[in-house]
Protein backbone atom coordinates (compact mmCIF):
# COMPACT_ATOMS: atom_id res chain seq x y z
CA UNK A 1 0.00 0.00 0.00
CA UNK A 2 1.61 3.05 -0.57
CA UNK A 3 0.21 6.42 0.58
CA UNK A 4 0.11 10.07 -0.75
CA UNK A 5 0.84 12.79 1.93
CA UNK A 6 0.94 16.05 1.60
CA UNK A 7 0.46 19.72 3.67
CA UNK A 8 0.23 23.31 3.13
CA UNK A 9 3.29 25.22 5.47
CA UNK A 10 0.19 25.28 8.12
CA UNK A 11 0.00 21.71 7.88
CA UNK A 12 3.70 21.28 7.28
CA UNK A 13 5.12 20.26 11.07
CA UNK A 14 2.14 17.94 11.21
CA UNK A 15 3.10 16.34 8.43
CA UNK A 16 6.56 15.75 8.82
CA UNK A 17 5.44 14.11 12.69
CA UNK A 18 3.01 11.55 10.76
CA UNK A 19 6.01 10.68 8.29
CA UNK A 20 8.16 10.19 11.26
CA UNK A 21 5.03 7.35 12.45
CA UNK A 22 5.26 5.84 9.33
CA UNK A 23 8.93 5.17 8.75
CA UNK A 24 8.57 3.27 12.37
CA UNK A 25 5.44 1.32 11.00
CA UNK A 26 7.24 0.83 7.67
CA UNK A 27 4.72 2.24 5.95
CA UNK A 28 5.01 3.08 2.17
CA UNK A 29 4.31 6.78 1.20
CA UNK A 30 5.11 9.27 -1.08
CA UNK A 31 5.21 13.04 -0.02
CA UNK A 32 3.91 15.50 -2.06
CA UNK A 33 5.43 18.57 -0.24
CA UNK A 34 5.19 21.41 0.70
CA UNK A 35 8.97 20.50 1.48
CA UNK A 36 9.50 23.85 3.87
CA UNK A 37 7.49 26.34 6.44
CA UNK A 38 7.39 28.91 3.65
CA UNK A 39 3.89 29.67 2.38
CA UNK A 40 2.29 27.92 -0.03
CA UNK A 41 -1.15 27.78 -1.33
CA UNK A 42 -2.66 24.46 -0.56
CA UNK A 43 -5.16 23.71 -3.59
CA UNK A 44 -2.06 23.01 -5.00
CA UNK A 45 -1.27 20.51 -2.50
CA UNK A 46 -4.83 18.95 -2.85
CA UNK A 47 -4.69 18.54 -6.70
CA UNK A 48 -1.37 16.75 -6.85
CA UNK A 49 -2.18 14.53 -3.41
CA UNK A 50 -5.99 13.61 -5.16
CA UNK A 51 -4.62 13.21 -8.68
CA UNK A 52 -2.44 10.36 -7.34
CA UNK A 53 -4.95 8.77 -5.55
CA UNK A 54 -7.64 9.09 -7.93
CA UNK A 55 -4.88 7.69 -10.55
CA UNK A 56 -4.27 4.92 -8.54
CA UNK A 57 -0.56 5.72 -7.78
CA UNK A 58 -1.51 5.48 -4.30
CA UNK A 59 -4.12 3.84 -2.67
CA UNK A 60 -4.86 6.21 -0.25
CA UNK A 61 -3.82 9.81 0.89
CA UNK A 62 -3.59 12.28 3.97
CA UNK A 63 -3.94 16.13 3.73
CA UNK A 64 -3.34 18.87 6.25
CA UNK A 65 -3.04 22.16 6.32
CA UNK A 66 -4.25 24.76 9.46
CA UNK A 67 -7.50 23.91 10.02
CA UNK A 68 -7.89 20.79 7.67
CA UNK A 69 -10.82 22.73 5.86
CA UNK A 70 -9.63 24.15 2.91
CA UNK A 71 -7.24 21.42 1.51
CA UNK A 72 -10.57 19.11 2.06
CA UNK A 73 -12.67 21.46 -0.01
CA UNK A 74 -10.11 21.85 -2.47
CA UNK A 75 -9.45 17.37 -2.20
CA UNK A 76 -13.52 17.21 -2.78
CA UNK A 77 -13.37 18.85 -6.46
CA UNK A 78 -11.22 16.43 -8.03
CA UNK A 79 -13.80 13.71 -9.29
CA UNK A 80 -13.24 10.40 -7.17
CA UNK A 81 -12.35 11.80 -4.07
CA UNK A 82 -13.71 11.18 -0.89
CA UNK A 83 -11.76 13.45 1.76
CA UNK A 84 -13.32 13.37 5.35
CA UNK A 85 -11.52 16.28 7.85
CA UNK A 86 -11.27 14.78 10.86
CA UNK A 87 -10.83 16.02 14.45
CA UNK A 88 -11.31 12.58 16.79
CA UNK A 89 -11.12 8.50 15.93
CA UNK A 90 -14.87 8.02 15.99
CA UNK A 91 -15.13 9.74 13.18
CA UNK A 92 -12.08 8.55 11.22
CA UNK A 93 -13.45 5.19 11.88
CA UNK A 94 -16.77 5.89 10.47
CA UNK A 95 -15.27 7.42 7.68
CA UNK A 96 -13.58 4.41 6.22
CA UNK A 97 -16.37 2.14 7.41
CA UNK A 98 -19.27 4.16 6.18
CA UNK A 99 -18.05 6.57 3.63
CA UNK A 100 -15.02 4.66 2.45
CA UNK A 101 -12.87 7.98 2.30
CA UNK A 102 -9.68 7.91 0.61
CA UNK A 103 -8.61 11.01 1.41
CA UNK A 104 -8.26 11.93 5.54
CA UNK A 105 -7.78 15.36 5.97
CA UNK A 106 -6.35 17.45 9.32
CA UNK A 107 -5.83 20.62 10.51
CA UNK A 108 -2.43 21.14 12.50
CA UNK A 109 -3.70 24.56 14.35
CA UNK A 110 -7.10 22.56 15.45
CA UNK A 111 -5.99 19.32 16.68
CA UNK A 112 -3.32 18.04 19.17
CA UNK A 113 -0.39 15.66 17.68
CA UNK A 114 -0.70 12.89 19.94
CA UNK A 115 -4.73 13.07 18.77
CA UNK A 116 -3.55 13.64 14.94
CA UNK A 117 -1.38 10.50 14.98
CA UNK A 118 -3.93 8.22 16.51
CA UNK A 119 -6.28 9.54 14.13
CA UNK A 120 -4.21 8.29 11.22
CA UNK A 121 -3.64 4.91 12.60
CA UNK A 122 -7.47 4.43 13.21
CA UNK A 123 -8.10 5.84 9.80
CA UNK A 124 -5.40 3.35 8.20
CA UNK A 125 -6.36 0.61 10.05
CA UNK A 126 -10.38 0.05 9.31
CA UNK A 127 -11.83 -0.94 6.33
CA UNK A 128 -14.82 -0.34 3.83
CA UNK A 129 -18.16 -2.09 5.59
CA UNK A 130 -19.62 -2.26 2.68
CA UNK A 131 -22.96 -3.43 2.15
CA UNK A 132 -25.85 -0.32 2.53
CA UNK A 133 -23.14 2.00 2.90
CA UNK A 134 -21.48 0.97 -0.52
CA UNK A 135 -25.21 1.63 -2.22
CA UNK A 136 -24.91 5.33 -0.68
CA UNK A 137 -21.41 6.09 -1.34
CA UNK A 138 -22.28 5.12 -4.89
CA UNK A 139 -24.98 7.87 -4.48
CA UNK A 140 -22.64 10.31 -3.59
CA UNK A 141 -20.44 9.19 -6.37
CA UNK A 142 -23.04 9.86 -8.86
CA UNK A 143 -23.59 13.81 -7.62
CA UNK A 144 -20.47 14.04 -9.44
CA UNK A 145 -20.56 16.48 -12.06
C1 LIG B 1 -3.05 29.10 5.69
O1 LIG B 1 -2.78 30.25 6.42
C2 LIG B 1 -4.40 28.54 6.08
O2 LIG B 1 -5.41 29.35 5.54
C3 LIG B 1 -4.54 27.11 5.58
O3 LIG B 1 -3.54 26.34 6.13
C4 LIG B 1 -5.84 26.42 5.94
O4 LIG B 1 -6.15 26.52 7.28
C5 LIG B 1 -6.99 26.76 5.07
O5 LIG B 1 -8.10 26.25 5.21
Amino acid sequence: MLLAIGSDHGGYNLKEEIKKMLDEQGVAYRDFGTHSPASVDYPDIAREVGSAVVSGECEKGILICGTGIGISIAANKIKGVRAALCHDEFSAQMAREHNNANILALGQRVTGIGLALNIVNKWLNTEFAGGRHAVRVDKIMNLEC
